[in-house]
């Protein structure tokens, strides 16, 4: 397996942070192959930009070593910015230039010769149903088809790796799904993709491989069934109206919901209550656990271990 980023025990802390904060990445240490979505996910502040931004040669790290295809991100920065492309969690377009324009350019600016670039200009207006708004200056556009725009730019790329920081937040669903499709279309020409998202069904739907970071560290990685096969309770049951809570407790992590009740379990229980269920005509749903799932039972069991040893924060 090659692989097209390695991160060993990353460290980063931003100047003039107050005295006694923790670093924003602390020993990160991993490896994304090359080809696929790695997702990286975390709670906001976990650390994922930063990583993002070191990376993509933005920001120096403190300590620790990152390559990006084989690059040090120190030494060959000039190496690393000609293969990589980046949508960041914020940014300004060039304004005064409207969407064809600015994608265009950018693709020239990246080397392409005017045939390709215009050629790739065109798919990835047609891609992200930005066809209709291509004269339009970038300075009018809303917010959502600004970020759209800037997808349409790096996604047309012909960047080995592509950093993409929240590229669908503020998007709509339809085109949120456009740029799954994009990303999709992305993987399939062996490219490499990091990809940080708050939207856990996203993570779920594109990842190859997973990255869990919580307070800068690196809490949970591997393939979506790697992950799985870490939580306690990998299944979940739902069972419509009432049934006995006392029941159902030796099973596994009993929560009411609306209009009925959720257990997670592992198969072999849930198995058992979808017979109980059963024999007593109770209407149920069981399957794995989301990604979502995953995510508040390890970030919620870090944050009760680390609790009282913790200052309380936001
Ligand atoms: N420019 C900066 N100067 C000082 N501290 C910073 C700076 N940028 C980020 N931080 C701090 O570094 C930590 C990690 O921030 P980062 O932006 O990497 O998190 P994130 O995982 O991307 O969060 P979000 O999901 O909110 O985007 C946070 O504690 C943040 O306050
Ligand atoms: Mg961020």
């Amino acid at each position: 397996m090659s692989i097209a980023i390695r991160a060993d025990r990353l460290r980063k802390v931003y100047p003039k942070s107050p005295p006694g904060s923790p670093a924003a990445l602390e020993d990160l240490t991993l490896e994304v192959p090359t080809g696929g979505v790695y997702g990286l996910i975390g709670r906001n502040g976990a650390g994922k930009t930063t990583f993002v931004r070191i990376a993509s040669t933005q920001l120096e790290p403190t300590g620790g070593q990152l390559s990006v295809l084989g690059y040090d991100v120190r030494r060959d920065d000039r190496e690393i910015r000609t293969r990589i492309a980046c949508v960041p969690q914020e940014s300004r377009p060039l304004y005064f230039l409207n969407v064809e324009e600015v994608v265009y350019l950018y693709l020239k600016l990246r080397g392409l010769d005017r045939t390709e670039a215009r050629r790739r200009t065109k798919e990835a207006l047609d891609e992200l149903s930005l066809t209709e708004y291509r004269r339009r200056s970038v300075q009018r556009l809303s917010g959502g088809l600004r970020r759209r725009t800037l997808c349409a730019m790096v996604l047309a790329s012909d960047a080995e790796v592509l950093f993409l920081d929240e590229p669908t937040t503020g998007l709509d669903p339809i085109a949120r799904r456009q740029v799954w499709e994009a990303i999709r279309r992305t993987i399939r020409e062996h490219r490499t993709i990091v990809l940080t998202t708050h939207y856990l069904d996203e993570a779920e739907a594109l990842s190859t491989r997973l990255a869990l970071v919580e307070r800068g560290r690196l809490v949970l990685e591997g393939t979506p069934a790697d992950l799985r096969a870490r939580v306690r309770y990998p299944y979940r049951v739902t069972l419509e109206g009432s049934f006995p809570r006392s029941e159902l407790e030796p099973f596994g992590r009993v929560s009411e919901i609306e209009g009925g009740v959720m257990v997670f379990t592992r198969e072999p229980e849930a198995r058992e209550i979808a017979r109980r269920a059963l024999a007593r005509g109770t209407r149920l749903s069981m399957g794995p656990v989301s990604l979502e799932d995953i995510f508040l039972e390890v970030v919620g069991r870090s944050l009760s271990d680390e609790a009282p040893a913790e200052e309380a924060e936001a």
